[in-house]
């Protein structure tokens, strides 16, 4: 980490983390962060239609209302995934409810999808169309929806024309009920809805869209084999994995951690690796997964991608190391192409799946 960065989180971290979020947007919305080099060709991955110039993403979370896309694909993020966003404008729950675990590097979140809803984002991804780059955008339900799938919907018709792939997050802890949305009667009818405004919009428009679901790592084994089976038979193009984990392994005794919500960092790395594994063994090589959880380095990155990976996103690392750590993660993955004497990163994706799959989660026997 550079001594600018090391300032940078010293500063921020003396702010309560919610105000220190907005001011980092603030500061990414200035343009005062210098451009990172274009990727470099052997880092480019194409999948579902789309061609990725790195594999290395901006989760879910940290640009909410889609302010500053353009700006986290300037520091070298491959790609950039707004939102969540839902259909009508939300408060979230009350302040505070984002709390820092400094000893490891972690965060617990109890946000509740607070967003500015559809029209707001809408508004800001219409004023950068035609500017390039990968900006995905992540849909959810607003909590008091009387109907979670509608809402879904909703967001595929609505950024339809902006969107350069959608996630479907049906992982978030803190909207009550929408876990179950991963229970396999109900995602059945989610995907068949939300695929269905999908195809009907593809024939209308001429044009096709990706579809991913994101789902929590909080799963035993028959649930994650019973999304496995509803994700076969269906047109979705890819899983992330994962999202925030309710457990609390890792953290145990340190500074806040019995706060509600979901857990995200270091401490999230192994579970969601796992999954991540076991769901790469569950579908076989060909679907698409984006990796998620505790990515902080390009080691940690490296071990998704062996882990089953396609892609991987990170946004815990950045509050931690910095607005560098793209960069530092691209470039670490270059050297160890170059090290490895591989041509492609792709190359990396399931080598180590098998031994990630057999690890025990914790708490497994
Ligand atoms: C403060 C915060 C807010 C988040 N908000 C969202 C969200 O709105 N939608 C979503 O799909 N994931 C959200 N996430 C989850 C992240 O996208 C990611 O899946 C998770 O934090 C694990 O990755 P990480 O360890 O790199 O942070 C949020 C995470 C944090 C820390």
């Amino acid at each position: 980490m550079s001594i600018a960065s090391r300032l940078g989180r010293e500063f921020l971290f003396r702010l309560e983390p919610e105000s220190a979020h907005g001011l980092s947007i603030r500061a990414l919305k200035s343009g005062m962060f210098p451009a990172a080099p274009r990727s470099d060709p052997r880092l480019a991955v194409k999948l579902a239609g789309l061609a990725f110039p790195n594999p290395l993403g901006l989760a879910a979370g940290y640009d909410k209302n889609a302010e500053v896309p353009d700006a986290m694909l300037r520091l070298g993020f491959g790609f950039a995934e707004v939102g969540t966003v839902t259909p009508r404008p939300q408060a979230g729950n009350p302040r505070p409810r984002i709390f820092r675990i400094v000893a490891r590097e972690a965060v617990i979140n109890r946000l509740g999808f607070n967003n500015e809803g559809h029209a707001a984002a809408l508004r800001r991804l219409e004023s950068r169309a035609g500017k390039g780059g990968i900006v995905g955008v992540n849909i959810g339900a607003n909590k008091d929806s009387p109907d979670f799938a509608a809402d879904y919907v909703a967001g595929i018709e609505a950024f339809w024309n902006v969107a350069s792939y959608f996630t479907a997050n049906i992982s978030s802890p803190n909207t009550p009920g929408l876990r179950n949305l991963q229970a396999a009667d109900a995602l059945r009818e989610l995907l068949a809805r939300v695929l269905g405004k999908r195809s009907e919009l593809a024939a209308k428009t001429g044009f096709q869209r990706a579809v991913f679901l994101k789902i929590a790592p909080d799963l035993d084994r028959p649930q994650m084999e019973a999304i496995a089976g509803v994700v076969r038979e269906s047109a979705l193009d890819g899983l992330i994995v994962s999202n925030t984990t309710t457990g609390r392994a890792g953290v145990e005794g340190l500074p806040h951690w019995q706060e509600a919500g979901g857990l995200s960092g270091q401490p999230l790395f192994e579970r969601s690796t796992i999954l991540l594994a076991r769901m790469r063994q569950l579908l076989g090589p060909e679907l698409p997964i984006i990796g998620v959880g505790g990515v902080d380095s390009a080691a940690s990155a490296i071990a998704k991608l062996e882990a089953g990976a396609n892609l991987v996103q990170l946004y815990t690392g950045m509050i931690y190391r910095g607005p560098g750590l793209a960069c530092e993660i691209t470039r670490g993955l270059l050297s160890e192409l170059e090290r490895r004497g591989l041509q492609s990163v792709t190359a990396l994706t399931g080598t180590n799946a098998a031994q990630w799959a057999a690890r025990p989660l914790e708490g497994e026997a």
